[in-house]
C-alpha cells in the first residue's frame, strides 16, 4: 500500500515505553502506536504487537505501566525497542520499581501511568489494551522535547515481524 505512506510517513508521534507484568513475568516494548481514546472518561490506548513478548505478558495483566522519554533518552528506547524479552532480561539494564498492581515503572522517565486493562480490540496485527489509568507521576519540571518517531528510526526493532 504504497500510496498510503504518502499520509504515514508525515506522522511524528511521541514514543512511549509500555511495559507489562503478570503470572511472575514482566515485559516492556516501545511504542508508536498510542493515543488518548477517551476525554471523560480519560482513557489511553496503546497497541501492542501479537508477536511481540510484551503482548504475551499484557494478554493476562491486570494492569499496564505507560512512560514518556524525553528526547535524549535514545539507550532506554533502544532497550525496550531494539531488544526482545525473548532473548534478554531488559530490566537487568534499567531502573524500576513496582507500582499499583505490581506494575513496573520505570524510573527517570518524564512522565508515566498505570492503567487498568478495560478493553482489548483487534486492530489488525496489534491489538489495543484501554486503559483506565488509575496512577500517574512525572518529572515537576519539565518542558523539554519528548522523544518522538523521528529520534527512533534508527532503532531496529528486536522482535521480529514474523
Ligand atoms: C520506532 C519503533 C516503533 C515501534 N512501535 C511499536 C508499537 O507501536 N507496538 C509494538 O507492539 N511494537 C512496536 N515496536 C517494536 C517493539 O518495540 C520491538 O520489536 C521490541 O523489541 C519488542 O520487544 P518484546 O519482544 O520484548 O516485547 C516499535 C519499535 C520501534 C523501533
Amino acid at each position: 500500500m504504497a500510496g498510503m505512506d504518502v499520509f504515514l510517513d508525515r506522522l511524528d508521534p511521541d514514543m512511549c515505553v509500555v511495559t507489562a507484568a503478570a503470572g511472575g513475568e514482566e515485559a516492556g516494548c516501545l511504542v508508536g502506536f498510542s493515543s488518548q481514546c477517551s476525554m471523560n472518561p480519560v482513557r489511553f490506548v496503546v497497541w501492542l504487537s501479537e508477536v511481540n513478548r510484551t503482548f504475551q505478558v499484557a494478554r493476562s495483566a491486570e494492569y499496564l505501566a505507560v512512560h514518556l522519554l524525553a528526547r535524549g533518552q535514545h539507550g532506554l528506547a533502544e532497550v525496550f525497542g531494539g531488544q526482545t524479552g525473548d532473548d534478554v532480561d531488559k530490566f537487568q539494564q534499567v531502573r524500576r520499581r513496582h507500582e499499583y498492581g505490581g506494575a513496573v515503572v520505570l524510573e527517570d522517565v518524564e512522565a508515566w501511568f498505570v492503567g487498568r486493562v478495560v478493553e482489548r480490540v483487534t486492530g489488525g496485527d496489534h491489538v489495543g489494551f484501554v486503559l483506565d489509568p488509575v496512577e500517574w507521576g512525572g518529572r515537576e519540571t519539565s518542558g523539554g522535547p519528548l522523544l518522538r518517531l523521528g529520534d527512533a528510526l534508527t532503532i531496529e526493532p528486536g522482535h521480529p515481524v514474523d
